[in-house]
């Protein structure tokens, strides 16, 4: 069995109480999801703020509930028991985007990093203490004796995040999610962190979920790719294939968003902006169209997620050439 997650028909929807009036607003943050993960590999969930890529996150860890749908991690269900949750949450890491959210500031590194060690009951005090300095080592924070005693204000934006990662790999877990783990940090340190990863994955075959809003960073970190939008995927496939040849008009707009403005093709340059205002019902149909420059008349139905060319899949009526 070569997959290590698979993800089948995942559904999550909030209902928001609006704030100053006391109507509701319904958000399908996550509508339908599929998707596998194969063992090594990088799968990347691209798409913008909001479009419900750290809500598929969270249900896979099963912080919070699905409506619907299965998680399938090591060819076995996760279910709601405990010996599933365990095995769950001991073997696939969750890194957050803000290291502030999972380390406690109050805590030493050395505190952090053999939490979920105390957590889950794993070895002697002796064992954990040379767990965390081998993890230390791991990510490459010299000296560990050292920095073990330190205070996550005493770091670096750059050796916080290494923390958090030693501390993502003191269980030695088979997935990784990596939440936009590099997007607060300045320019200069993320190929470093994304490099470590790589590294990581490489030597103990870690598989990772990378998730980013920005496409930049994805291509040479990942193997597949999925591009979210509102709660959809809406197309998927090798990460080349995909970001060279983009079929779906919104994955092309991810693509104009990051590409050096080229003054030969002005024409092609920004052609899809992509924040424009929604003024229609964006549960019905296609929900990219009011912002899509392609858009048809056909657009007003549900485009599925249909397979071209053997190993991709687009959820578009148009598809780009
Ligand atoms: N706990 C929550 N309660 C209500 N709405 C939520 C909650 N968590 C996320 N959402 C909404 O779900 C959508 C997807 O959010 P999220 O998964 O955080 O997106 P992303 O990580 O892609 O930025 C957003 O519209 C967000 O406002
Ligand atoms: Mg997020």
């Amino acid at each position: 069995m070569d997959e290590i997650l698979s993800v089948q028909n995942l559904r999550k929807i909030f209902v928001k109480k609006q704030i100053f009036s006391s109507k509701t607003s319904v958000v399908r943050a996550v509508d339908d999801v599929s998707f596998s993960v194969k063992k090594g590999d990088v799968f990347v969930l691209a798409g913008e703020s909001g479009s419900g890529k750290t809500t598929i996150a969270r249900l896979i860890l099963k912080a919070i509930p699905a409506d619907e749908g299965k998680i399938i991690f090591q060819g076995e269900e996760i279910t709601d028991d405990e010996k599933s949750l365990k095995k769950i949450r001991m073997q696939c890491h969750m890194i957050q985007q803000d290291p502030y959210s999972s380390i406690n500031p109050r805590m030493k590194v050395s505190e952090i990093i053999s939490e979920p060690l105390e957590i889950h009951n794993v070895g002697t005090q002796k064992e954990r203490e040379k767990a965390v300095i081998d993890a230390l080592r791991e990510v490459r924070l010299e000296p560990p004796e050292e920095i073990v005693k330190k205070y996550p204000h005493m770091l670096s934006g750059g050796q916080r995040q290494r923390v958090v990662l030693a501390r993502a790999l003191i269980l030695k877990p088979k997935l990784i999610i990596a939440d936009e783990p590099v997007s607060m940090l300045d320019v200069s340190i993320r190929a470093e962190i994304l490099e470590l990863m790589q590294e990581l994955q490489n030597k103990h075959g870690i598989s990772y979920i990378y998730i980013t809003h920005d496409l930049s960073t994805a291509r040479y970190v990942g193997q597949k790719i999925a591009i979210m939008y509102m709660g959809k995927i809406v197309e998927t496939g090798p990460i080349n294939d995909v970001l060279l040849h983009p079929k779906h008009p919104y994955t092309q707009a991810l693509i104009d968003a990051i590409s050096e403005p080229d003054p030969d093709n002005r024409f092609k340059e920004k052609k899809i902006r992509i924040n424009e205002p929604l003024d229609i019902d964006v549960y019905q149909g296609c929900r990219f169209r009011a912002r899509c420059p392609y858009a048809i008349e056909k657009c007003k139905e549900d485009p599925p997620l249909e397979e071209i060319d053997g190993n991709r899949k687009v959820s578009c009526f148009v598809k780009l050439e």
